[in-house]
Protein backbone atom coordinates (compact mmCIF):
# COMPACT_ATOMS: atom_id res chain seq x y z
CA UNK A 1 0.00 0.00 0.00
CA UNK A 2 1.38 3.43 -0.61
CA UNK A 3 2.10 5.81 2.12
CA UNK A 4 0.21 8.28 1.30
CA UNK A 5 -3.38 6.52 0.84
CA UNK A 6 -2.13 4.49 3.88
CA UNK A 7 -1.83 7.86 6.55
CA UNK A 8 -4.79 8.95 4.93
CA UNK A 9 -7.10 6.07 5.71
CA UNK A 10 -5.49 5.74 9.35
CA UNK A 11 -6.27 9.58 9.40
CA UNK A 12 -9.95 8.64 8.94
CA UNK A 13 -10.40 5.36 10.90
CA UNK A 14 -13.12 6.48 13.71
CA UNK A 15 -11.24 7.00 16.98
CA UNK A 16 -14.29 6.27 19.06
CA UNK A 17 -14.31 3.79 22.22
CA UNK A 18 -18.29 3.26 22.71
CA UNK A 19 -21.13 4.17 20.55
CA UNK A 20 -24.78 3.64 20.53
CA UNK A 21 -25.40 0.00 19.67
CA UNK A 22 -29.06 -0.71 19.06
CA UNK A 23 -28.31 -2.09 15.80
CA UNK A 24 -29.60 0.62 13.64
CA UNK A 25 -28.31 3.00 11.05
CA UNK A 26 -25.21 0.65 9.78
CA UNK A 27 -25.71 3.03 6.85
CA UNK A 28 -26.62 6.92 6.88
CA UNK A 29 -30.59 6.76 7.11
CA UNK A 30 -32.42 7.53 4.07
CA UNK A 31 -36.00 8.50 3.88
CA UNK A 32 -38.66 11.77 3.23
CA UNK A 33 -39.74 14.32 6.42
CA UNK A 34 -42.03 16.93 5.71
CA UNK A 35 -40.37 19.94 7.33
CA UNK A 36 -38.58 21.63 4.43
CA UNK A 37 -41.33 21.40 1.91
CA UNK A 38 -44.50 21.74 4.11
CA UNK A 39 -43.52 23.46 7.11
CA UNK A 40 -46.05 24.07 9.62
CA UNK A 41 -48.95 24.44 7.37
CA UNK A 42 -52.07 23.45 9.28
CA UNK A 43 -54.46 24.56 7.33
CA UNK A 44 -56.95 22.01 5.92
CA UNK A 45 -59.46 24.02 4.89
CA UNK A 46 -57.64 26.28 2.94
CA UNK A 47 -54.77 23.53 1.46
CA UNK A 48 -56.39 20.26 1.57
CA UNK A 49 -53.80 18.51 -0.11
CA UNK A 50 -50.48 20.06 1.47
CA UNK A 51 -51.53 20.56 5.21
CA UNK A 52 -49.84 18.51 7.69
CA UNK A 53 -52.54 15.71 7.97
CA UNK A 54 -52.85 12.07 7.99
CA UNK A 55 -53.58 12.54 4.39
CA UNK A 56 -50.05 13.72 3.49
CA UNK A 57 -48.31 11.10 5.16
CA UNK A 58 -50.62 8.19 3.56
CA UNK A 59 -49.96 10.21 -0.11
CA UNK A 60 -46.15 10.31 0.59
CA UNK A 61 -45.93 6.91 1.64
CA UNK A 62 -47.65 5.66 -1.80
CA UNK A 63 -46.11 7.54 -3.85
CA UNK A 64 -42.71 6.47 -2.34
CA UNK A 65 -43.36 3.02 -2.91
CA UNK A 66 -44.83 3.55 -6.39
CA UNK A 67 -42.35 5.75 -8.31
CA UNK A 68 -39.10 3.57 -6.88
CA UNK A 69 -37.95 5.33 -3.60
CA UNK A 70 -38.46 2.50 -1.68
CA UNK A 71 -36.46 0.38 -3.76
CA UNK A 72 -33.47 2.88 -4.22
CA UNK A 73 -32.95 2.65 0.18
CA UNK A 74 -35.37 5.72 0.90
CA UNK A 75 -37.42 3.89 3.78
CA UNK A 76 -38.24 6.46 6.29
CA UNK A 77 -41.06 8.51 6.42
CA UNK A 78 -41.22 11.31 9.01
CA UNK A 79 -43.42 13.39 10.62
CA UNK A 80 -41.87 17.15 11.71
CA UNK A 81 -43.55 19.39 13.74
CA UNK A 82 -47.01 20.76 14.24
CA UNK A 83 -48.76 16.57 14.20
CA UNK A 84 -49.97 17.25 17.96
CA UNK A 85 -53.12 19.04 19.69
CA UNK A 86 -52.03 22.24 21.68
CA UNK A 87 -52.32 20.19 24.87
CA UNK A 88 -51.52 16.49 26.07
CA UNK A 89 -54.12 14.69 27.08
CA UNK A 90 -55.74 13.97 30.59
CA UNK A 91 -53.38 11.11 31.53
CA UNK A 92 -50.25 13.54 29.99
CA UNK A 93 -49.96 11.87 26.40
CA UNK A 94 -49.62 13.65 23.31
CA UNK A 95 -52.23 13.24 20.97
CA UNK A 96 -52.61 14.02 17.91
CA UNK A 97 -54.45 16.93 16.31
CA UNK A 98 -57.94 15.36 16.33
CA UNK A 99 -59.35 16.98 12.63
CA UNK A 100 -56.03 16.38 10.92
CA UNK A 101 -55.20 12.72 11.99
CA UNK A 102 -58.45 11.28 12.70
CA UNK A 103 -57.22 7.70 13.15
CA UNK A 104 -54.52 8.21 15.42
CA UNK A 105 -50.91 7.55 14.63
CA UNK A 106 -51.28 4.12 15.30
CA UNK A 107 -52.99 3.33 12.29
CA UNK A 108 -50.95 5.95 10.24
CA UNK A 109 -47.91 3.78 11.55
CA UNK A 110 -49.56 0.66 10.53
CA UNK A 111 -50.96 2.14 7.28
CA UNK A 112 -46.95 3.01 6.33
CA UNK A 113 -45.69 -0.40 7.96
CA UNK A 114 -47.92 -2.26 5.47
CA UNK A 115 -46.23 -0.06 2.61
CA UNK A 116 -43.15 -2.06 3.44
CA UNK A 117 -41.74 1.57 4.73
CA UNK A 118 -40.76 2.32 8.32
CA UNK A 119 -42.50 4.91 10.41
CA UNK A 120 -40.72 8.43 11.97
CA UNK A 121 -42.37 11.22 14.25
CA UNK A 122 -40.72 14.38 16.01
CA UNK A 123 -40.72 15.34 19.40
CA UNK A 124 -38.17 18.04 21.32
CA UNK A 125 -36.20 18.03 24.69
CA UNK A 126 -37.70 21.88 26.07
CA UNK A 127 -40.86 23.04 26.86
CA UNK A 128 -42.24 23.20 23.66
CA UNK A 129 -41.44 22.92 20.30
CA UNK A 130 -40.34 24.77 17.46
CA UNK A 131 -43.31 25.41 16.68
CA UNK A 132 -45.18 26.12 19.61
CA UNK A 133 -46.46 22.32 20.57
CA UNK A 134 -46.44 20.72 23.73
CA UNK A 135 -42.71 19.76 24.90
CA UNK A 136 -41.35 16.06 26.31
CA UNK A 137 -39.36 18.11 29.06
CA UNK A 138 -41.68 16.53 31.98
CA UNK A 139 -42.62 13.73 30.26
CA UNK A 140 -39.92 11.98 28.41
CA UNK A 141 -40.86 8.76 29.72
CA UNK A 142 -44.35 8.64 29.00
CA UNK A 143 -43.45 9.83 25.18
CA UNK A 144 -40.99 7.55 24.89
CA UNK A 145 -43.87 4.52 25.87
CA UNK A 146 -45.61 6.03 23.77
CA UNK A 147 -43.79 5.71 20.54
CA UNK A 148 -42.97 2.34 21.18
CA UNK A 149 -46.63 1.63 21.32
CA UNK A 150 -47.38 3.41 18.24
CA UNK A 151 -44.29 1.37 16.85
CA UNK A 152 -42.25 4.20 15.56
CA UNK A 153 -38.75 3.62 13.99
CA UNK A 154 -37.26 6.95 13.90
CA UNK A 155 -37.40 10.00 16.70
CA UNK A 156 -36.17 13.13 15.47
CA UNK A 157 -35.72 14.97 19.25
CA UNK A 158 -35.38 18.64 18.67
CA UNK A 159 -34.03 20.88 21.18
CA UNK A 160 -35.95 24.47 21.11
CA UNK A 161 -37.12 26.17 23.95
CA UNK A 162 -34.31 24.47 26.37
CA UNK A 163 -31.50 25.27 28.10
CA UNK A 164 -28.89 24.57 25.53
CA UNK A 165 -25.63 24.83 27.81
CA UNK A 166 -26.96 21.47 29.66
CA UNK A 167 -28.75 19.96 26.93
CA UNK A 168 -27.28 16.69 26.92
CA UNK A 169 -28.03 15.37 30.08
CA UNK A 170 -31.71 15.66 28.62
CA UNK A 171 -30.91 13.90 25.23
CA UNK A 172 -29.00 11.19 27.35
CA UNK A 173 -32.27 10.79 29.49
CA UNK A 174 -34.37 10.24 26.49
CA UNK A 175 -32.12 7.47 25.00
CA UNK A 176 -31.89 5.63 27.89
CA UNK A 177 -36.24 5.93 28.13
CA UNK A 178 -36.27 4.84 24.08
CA UNK A 179 -33.78 1.90 24.62
CA UNK A 180 -35.73 0.83 27.61
CA UNK A 181 -38.75 0.17 25.61
CA UNK A 182 -37.20 -2.51 24.01
CA UNK A 183 -38.45 -0.77 20.45
CA UNK A 184 -35.30 -0.37 17.90
CA UNK A 185 -35.87 3.87 17.11
CA UNK A 186 -33.50 5.18 15.17
CA UNK A 187 -32.91 8.74 17.38
CA UNK A 188 -32.16 11.34 15.81
CA UNK A 189 -30.94 14.42 18.19
CA UNK A 190 -30.07 18.28 17.30
CA UNK A 191 -28.49 19.08 20.86
CA UNK A 192 -24.71 20.19 18.61
CA UNK A 193 -27.25 22.66 16.47
CA UNK A 194 -28.27 24.63 19.26
CA UNK A 195 -24.74 24.58 20.69
CA UNK A 196 -22.38 25.41 17.89
CA UNK A 197 -23.84 28.12 17.07
CA UNK A 198 -23.87 29.30 20.12
CA UNK A 199 -19.86 29.19 19.74
CA UNK A 200 -20.08 25.92 21.98
CA UNK A 201 -18.43 22.93 20.38
CA UNK A 202 -20.49 19.88 21.45
CA UNK A 203 -19.52 16.45 22.88
CA UNK A 204 -18.83 14.45 19.94
CA UNK A 205 -17.93 11.21 22.16
CA UNK A 206 -21.23 11.62 23.90
CA UNK A 207 -23.46 12.09 20.63
CA UNK A 208 -22.10 9.10 19.60
CA UNK A 209 -22.56 7.08 22.54
CA UNK A 210 -26.44 8.35 22.74
CA UNK A 211 -27.71 8.88 19.04
CA UNK A 212 -27.54 7.62 15.97
CA UNK A 213 -27.35 10.51 13.95
CA UNK A 214 -27.15 14.43 15.14
CA UNK A 215 -28.14 17.88 13.58
CA UNK A 216 -24.50 19.78 13.85
CA UNK A 217 -25.76 22.93 12.41
CA UNK A 218 -28.70 25.65 11.48
CA UNK A 219 -31.90 24.03 9.58
CA UNK A 220 -31.85 24.12 5.93
CA UNK A 221 -33.53 26.49 3.68
CA UNK A 222 -34.97 26.15 0.03
CA UNK A 223 -31.64 28.11 -1.52
CA UNK A 224 -28.02 27.93 -2.99
CA UNK A 225 -26.72 30.18 -0.19
CA UNK A 226 -28.03 28.15 2.76
CA UNK A 227 -26.62 24.67 0.87
CA UNK A 228 -23.33 26.47 0.26
CA UNK A 229 -23.12 28.16 4.04
CA UNK A 230 -23.86 24.88 5.70
CA UNK A 231 -21.20 23.45 3.82
CA UNK A 232 -18.66 25.97 5.22
CA UNK A 233 -19.35 25.03 8.54
CA UNK A 234 -18.91 21.28 8.03
CA UNK A 235 -15.93 21.65 5.96
CA UNK A 236 -14.62 24.33 8.54
CA UNK A 237 -14.89 22.09 11.18
CA UNK A 238 -14.40 18.65 9.45
CA UNK A 239 -11.08 17.20 11.14
CA UNK A 240 -13.08 17.45 14.59
CA UNK A 241 -16.19 15.88 13.43
CA UNK A 242 -15.39 13.36 10.57
CA UNK A 243 -13.92 10.83 12.93
CA UNK A 244 -17.29 10.49 14.97
CA UNK A 245 -19.11 9.34 11.96
CA UNK A 246 -19.78 5.74 10.99
CA UNK A 247 -22.10 3.12 11.23
CA UNK A 248 -24.68 3.62 13.43
CA UNK A 249 -23.79 7.09 14.39
CA UNK A 250 -23.61 9.81 11.77
CA UNK A 251 -23.33 13.64 11.05
CA UNK A 252 -26.35 15.06 9.87
CA UNK A 253 -25.99 18.81 7.73
CA UNK A 254 -30.26 18.25 7.32
CA UNK A 255 -32.64 17.64 4.15
CA UNK A 256 -32.16 17.01 0.65
CA UNK A 257 -34.15 20.13 -0.62
CA UNK A 258 -33.44 18.73 -4.27
CA UNK A 259 -36.44 19.12 -6.61
CA UNK A 260 -38.37 22.32 -4.73
CA UNK A 261 -38.09 25.96 -5.87
CA UNK A 262 -34.38 26.76 -4.60
CA UNK A 263 -31.50 24.71 -6.11
CA UNK A 264 -31.08 24.65 -10.28
CA UNK A 265 -30.76 21.31 -11.79
CA UNK A 266 -26.59 21.67 -11.26
CA UNK A 267 -26.83 22.93 -7.52
CA UNK A 268 -29.22 20.05 -6.95
CA UNK A 269 -26.26 17.85 -8.26
CA UNK A 270 -23.77 19.61 -6.34
CA UNK A 271 -26.06 19.10 -3.01
CA UNK A 272 -26.74 15.12 -3.77
CA UNK A 273 -23.23 14.71 -4.40
CA UNK A 274 -21.86 17.01 -1.22
CA UNK A 275 -24.80 14.97 0.92
CA UNK A 276 -23.39 11.35 0.00
CA UNK A 277 -19.57 12.19 0.05
CA UNK A 278 -19.87 13.36 3.42
CA UNK A 279 -22.02 9.72 4.30
CA UNK A 280 -24.87 12.21 5.63
CA UNK A 281 -28.20 11.01 6.26
CA UNK A 282 -30.32 11.40 2.82
CA UNK A 283 -33.66 12.68 4.15
CA UNK A 284 -35.88 13.98 1.43
CA UNK A 285 -38.46 16.61 1.66
CA UNK A 286 -40.30 17.59 -1.60
CA UNK A 287 -43.71 17.14 -3.42
CA UNK A 288 -43.46 13.39 -4.22
CA UNK A 289 -46.61 14.47 -6.44
CA UNK A 290 -45.13 16.62 -8.59
CA UNK A 291 -41.30 16.71 -8.57
CA UNK A 292 -39.90 17.12 -12.12
CA UNK A 293 -38.06 13.77 -13.54
CA UNK A 294 -34.88 15.82 -13.87
CA UNK A 295 -34.52 16.27 -10.35
CA UNK A 296 -35.99 12.34 -9.42
CA UNK A 297 -33.63 11.09 -11.37
CA UNK A 298 -30.82 12.63 -9.27
CA UNK A 299 -32.14 11.42 -6.01
CA UNK A 300 -33.06 8.01 -7.63
CA UNK A 301 -29.18 7.91 -8.78
CA UNK A 302 -27.79 4.76 -8.55
CA UNK A 303 -23.92 5.25 -7.90
CA UNK A 304 -24.46 8.57 -5.79
CA UNK A 305 -26.42 6.33 -3.36
CA UNK A 306 -24.21 2.90 -3.45
CA UNK A 307 -21.28 6.01 -2.34
CA UNK A 308 -23.50 7.78 0.50
CA UNK A 309 -24.04 3.72 1.75
CA UNK A 310 -20.95 2.69 1.72
CA UNK A 311 -20.63 0.25 4.17
CA UNK A 312 -17.15 1.64 5.33
CA UNK A 313 -19.54 4.69 6.37
CA UNK A 314 -16.31 7.07 6.37
CA UNK A 315 -17.28 10.91 6.17
CA UNK A 316 -15.57 12.28 2.91
CA UNK A 317 -13.59 15.61 3.55
CA UNK A 318 -13.17 18.81 1.61
CA UNK A 319 -9.13 18.62 0.20
CA UNK A 320 -8.32 21.17 -2.05
CA UNK A 321 -9.87 24.64 -2.95
CA UNK A 322 -8.47 25.48 -6.67
CA UNK A 323 -10.34 28.11 -9.75
CA UNK A 324 -12.95 28.54 -6.86
CA UNK A 325 -14.16 24.81 -6.92
CA UNK A 326 -14.35 22.63 -3.41
CA UNK A 327 -12.99 19.35 -4.23
CA UNK A 328 -14.10 16.51 -1.66
CA UNK A 329 -12.53 12.29 -1.53
CA UNK A 330 -14.20 9.94 0.85
CA UNK A 331 -12.40 6.64 1.10
CA UNK A 332 -14.73 3.96 -0.68
CA UNK A 333 -15.02 0.25 0.65
CA UNK A 334 -11.83 -1.96 -1.25
CA UNK A 335 -12.95 -4.29 -3.93
CA UNK A 336 -12.87 -8.23 -2.99
CA UNK A 337 -9.45 -8.55 -4.33
CA UNK A 338 -7.99 -5.27 -2.33
CA UNK A 339 -8.17 -2.75 -4.99
CA UNK A 340 -8.70 0.61 -3.41
CA UNK A 341 -11.70 2.33 -4.27
CA UNK A 342 -12.55 6.25 -3.50
CA UNK A 343 -15.33 8.88 -4.08
CA UNK A 344 -14.55 12.82 -5.72
CA UNK A 345 -17.08 15.10 -5.67
CA UNK A 346 -16.66 18.79 -6.79
CA UNK A 347 -18.69 21.82 -5.83
CA UNK A 348 -18.01 24.66 -8.15
CA UNK A 349 -18.75 28.36 -6.69
CA UNK A 350 -18.31 29.66 -10.00
CA UNK A 351 -20.79 32.19 -11.17
CA UNK A 352 -18.90 33.34 -14.76
CA UNK A 353 -21.72 31.63 -17.06
CA UNK A 354 -20.33 29.04 -18.85
CA UNK A 355 -19.44 25.60 -18.49
CA UNK A 356 -16.38 25.98 -16.81
CA UNK A 357 -13.27 23.38 -17.86
CA UNK A 358 -11.70 22.34 -14.73
CA UNK A 359 -8.32 20.06 -14.53
CA UNK A 360 -6.72 18.43 -11.54
CA UNK A 361 -4.83 15.54 -10.74
CA UNK A 362 -5.47 12.61 -8.56
CA UNK A 363 -1.85 13.63 -6.66
CA UNK A 364 -3.66 16.83 -5.99
CA UNK A 365 -5.86 15.03 -3.40
CA UNK A 366 -3.80 12.76 -2.00
CA UNK A 367 -4.52 9.64 -4.07
CA UNK A 368 -1.05 8.39 -4.99
CA UNK A 369 -0.54 4.80 -6.45
CA UNK A 370 1.69 3.15 -8.87
CA UNK A 371 -1.50 2.21 -10.36
CA UNK A 372 -3.68 3.53 -12.59
CA UNK A 373 -7.26 4.32 -11.84
CA UNK A 374 -10.23 4.23 -13.52
CA UNK A 375 -12.50 7.24 -12.90
CA UNK A 376 -16.37 7.73 -13.48
CA UNK A 377 -18.22 10.76 -13.61
CA UNK A 378 -21.48 9.49 -12.29
CA UNK A 379 -23.79 11.80 -13.52
CA UNK A 380 -22.81 12.13 -16.96
CA UNK A 381 -22.20 8.33 -17.61
CA UNK A 382 -20.85 8.05 -20.61
CA UNK A 383 -17.33 9.71 -19.61
CA UNK A 384 -14.89 7.97 -17.48
CA UNK A 385 -11.29 8.03 -17.99
CA UNK A 386 -8.33 5.51 -16.71
CA UNK A 387 -5.68 8.29 -15.35
CA UNK A 388 -1.99 7.85 -13.31
CA UNK A 389 -1.69 10.12 -10.19
CA UNK A 390 0.32 12.58 -12.24
CA UNK A 391 -2.19 12.80 -15.63
CA UNK A 392 -4.56 15.65 -16.12
CA UNK A 393 -8.06 15.00 -15.54
CA UNK A 394 -10.30 17.46 -17.16
CA UNK A 395 -14.16 18.02 -16.26
CA UNK A 396 -16.60 20.39 -17.16
CA UNK A 397 -18.99 22.04 -14.44
CA UNK A 398 -21.62 24.40 -14.85
CA UNK A 399 -21.71 27.30 -12.72
CA UNK A 400 -22.71 26.20 -9.06
CA UNK A 401 -22.62 22.76 -10.25
CA UNK A 402 -21.28 19.73 -9.35
CA UNK A 403 -19.60 16.36 -9.78
CA UNK A 404 -19.53 12.95 -8.48
CA UNK A 405 -17.08 9.91 -9.58
CA UNK A 406 -15.72 7.03 -8.68
CA UNK A 407 -12.42 6.21 -8.87
CA UNK A 408 -11.18 1.90 -8.89
CA UNK A 409 -7.82 1.34 -8.66
CA UNK A 410 -6.61 -1.15 -11.68
CA UNK A 411 -4.81 -3.55 -11.29
C1 LIG B 1 -57.58 2.88 10.33
O1 LIG B 1 -58.73 3.65 10.40
C2 LIG B 1 -59.61 3.38 9.36
C3 LIG B 1 -60.76 4.36 9.45
O2 LIG B 1 -61.33 4.33 10.71
C4 LIG B 1 -60.12 1.95 9.48
O3 LIG B 1 -60.98 1.66 8.41
C5 LIG B 1 -58.95 1.03 9.43
O4 LIG B 1 -59.36 -0.28 9.67
C6 LIG B 1 -57.92 1.44 10.45
N1 LIG B 1 -56.76 0.67 10.22
C7 LIG B 1 -56.19 0.02 11.18
C8 LIG B 1 -54.94 -0.70 10.75
O5 LIG B 1 -56.60 0.02 12.31
C1 LIG C 1 -30.35 -1.05 24.57
O1 LIG C 1 -28.99 -0.91 24.90
C2 LIG C 1 -28.26 -2.13 24.87
C3 LIG C 1 -26.86 -1.83 25.38
O2 LIG C 1 -26.23 -0.87 24.59
C4 LIG C 1 -28.25 -2.67 23.47
O3 LIG C 1 -27.55 -3.90 23.42
C5 LIG C 1 -29.69 -2.89 23.02
O4 LIG C 1 -29.71 -3.32 21.67
C6 LIG C 1 -30.49 -1.61 23.16
N1 LIG C 1 -31.89 -1.89 22.87
C7 LIG C 1 -32.65 -1.10 22.12
C8 LIG C 1 -34.02 -1.55 21.91
O5 LIG C 1 -32.26 -0.04 21.67
C1 LIG D 1 -17.87 13.96 26.72
O1 LIG D 1 -18.62 12.79 26.84
C2 LIG D 1 -17.85 11.68 27.24
C3 LIG D 1 -18.70 10.45 27.07
O2 LIG D 1 -19.95 10.59 27.64
C4 LIG D 1 -17.37 11.89 28.64
O3 LIG D 1 -16.60 10.80 29.06
C5 LIG D 1 -16.52 13.16 28.68
O4 LIG D 1 -16.16 13.46 29.99
C6 LIG D 1 -17.28 14.33 28.08
N1 LIG D 1 -16.36 15.43 27.89
C7 LIG D 1 -16.58 16.62 28.39
C8 LIG D 1 -15.55 17.68 28.10
O5 LIG D 1 -17.56 16.89 29.06
C1 LIG E 1 -1.78 15.74 1.61
O1 LIG E 1 -0.52 15.15 1.81
C2 LIG E 1 0.49 16.08 2.15
C3 LIG E 1 1.81 15.34 2.15
O2 LIG E 1 1.71 14.17 2.91
C4 LIG E 1 0.15 16.73 3.47
O3 LIG E 1 1.11 17.71 3.79
C5 LIG E 1 -1.21 17.38 3.38
O4 LIG E 1 -1.60 17.86 4.64
C6 LIG E 1 -2.22 16.40 2.89
N1 LIG E 1 -3.47 17.13 2.67
C7 LIG E 1 -4.60 16.76 3.20
C8 LIG E 1 -5.74 17.66 2.93
O5 LIG E 1 -4.74 15.74 3.86
C1 LIG F 1 -5.32 23.40 -15.82
O1 LIG F 1 -5.91 24.38 -14.97
C2 LIG F 1 -5.06 25.47 -14.67
C3 LIG F 1 -5.79 26.36 -13.68
O2 LIG F 1 -5.94 25.68 -12.47
C4 LIG F 1 -4.71 26.21 -15.94
O3 LIG F 1 -3.82 27.27 -15.65
C5 LIG F 1 -4.06 25.25 -16.92
O4 LIG F 1 -3.86 25.91 -18.14
C6 LIG F 1 -4.95 24.03 -17.14
N1 LIG F 1 -4.22 23.07 -17.95
C7 LIG F 1 -4.62 22.72 -19.16
C8 LIG F 1 -3.69 21.77 -19.88
O5 LIG F 1 -5.65 23.08 -19.66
Amino acid sequence: MDNTIKKLVVLLVPMIVDCLDNGLARTPPMGWMQWERFRCLTDCEAYPDECISDKLFRTMADYMVSDGYLEAGYEYIMIDDCWTSKERDNNGRLLPDPDRFPYGIKNLSDYIHSKGLKFGIYADYGTETCAGYPGSIDHLKTDADTFAEWEVDYLKFDGCNSDWIFIDKGYIEMGKYLNATNRPIVYSCSWPAYQEPNNMESNYSALAETCNLWRNWDDIDDSWKSVTGILDWFSGNQDRIAPFSGPGHWNDPDMLIIGNYGLSYEQSKAQMAIWCIMAAPLIMSVDLRTIEPKFKNILLNKDAIAINQDPLGIMGRLILKKDKMDIWTKPLKPKEDGRKLFAIAIMSHRVDGYPYRFNFTLGELNITDSNQFHIKNIFESTSSVIVNDKELIFTRIKPTGGALFVVTQQK
